[in-house]
């Protein structure tokens, strides 16, 4: 395939950035997108040019890393995908294809293609976890769990934290992925001893650091693991059910 990428480049978080022009010839179309990028780069490497910042770990759609805005779609054109995983088929022969950053407040451009989430990680660290006693772990079946609720936990815990909802939300909510990681917590018996604590604590972080819900569902739309709006419904419930309790604990 022979391609034409304008690739957003940046050189740091205060500089104003361009689009820049990059021919891409010869790629497979059984290759990612994150490997037509590695051939681009090596290409530019061996003209002396500095090669596309862009994030990746796993390359397998777990680590959540990789994520930037193609075509204006984040992830991309292929549902429930992250950009990892989306190969070059799903493109034409002779396309143009603009690839950005995650354009949000909370996720600062720290270079090129590469943001800042670590607004996420204080959403975690504010109750993202359980507080057990360390000692041998129980046996697995001794805290009887519903099946409904184990099996939304689950569609929960696939959240890879890679941004895409954020991104794609005209607020720049990150409501999809606060209620994702509390649903996981707070479904289960081994969550409920903190749920309204952790539910409080986890959404007024997420405030400060984003924007709010207005029911768009482009989040659900763009999340590479598909993740429910329905979560967010959850979350608001808890959050009401933990302003309460709390208040009636202090
Ligand atoms: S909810 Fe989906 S889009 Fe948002 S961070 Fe989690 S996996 Fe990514
Ligand atoms: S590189 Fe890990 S999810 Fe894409």
């Amino acid at each position: 395939m022979n391609l034409t990428l304008r690739v957003w480049r940046q050189a740091g978080t205060d500089d104003q950035g361009r689009f820049e022009t990059y021919d891409a010839h010869d790629i497979s179309e059984d290759s990612s997108f994150l490997e037509m990028l590695d051939v681009v780069n090596e290409r530019l490497v061996a003209k002396g040019e500095e090669p596309i910042e862009f994030s990746h770990d796993c390359r397998e759609g777990i680590c959540g890393t990789c994520g930037v805005m193609i075509n204006g779609q984040a992830h991309g054109p292929q549902r429930g995908t992250a950009t990892c995983q989306l190969h070059m088929r799903q493109f034409a022969d002779g396309d143009e294809i603009v690839v950005e950053p995650w354009r949000a407040s909370g996720f600062p451009i720290i270079k090129d293609l590469v943001v800042d989430r670590s607004a996420f990680d204080r959403i975690i660290e504010a109750g993202g976890y359980i507080s057990v006693e360390t000692g041998s772990a129980p046996d697995a079946n001794l805290v009887p769990v519903r099946k409904d609720a184990a099996d939304l936990a689950m569609d929960a815990a696939a959240c890879i934290g890679c941004g895409a909802c954020v991104a794609a939300c005209p607020n720049g909510a990150a409501q999809l992925f606060t209620a994702a990681k509390l649903a996981h917590l707070n479904l289960l018996p081994q969550g409920e001893p903190e749920r309204d604590a952790r539910t409080e604590a986890m959404v007024e972080v997420m405030e400060e650091y984003f924007g709010s819900c207005t029911n768009m569902a482009e989040c659900e739309a763009a999340c590479p693991k598909e993740i429910s709006i329905d979560f967010i419904a959850l979350m608001n419930r808890d959050y009401r059910r933990g302003k309460f309790h709390n208040r009636r604990t202090a």
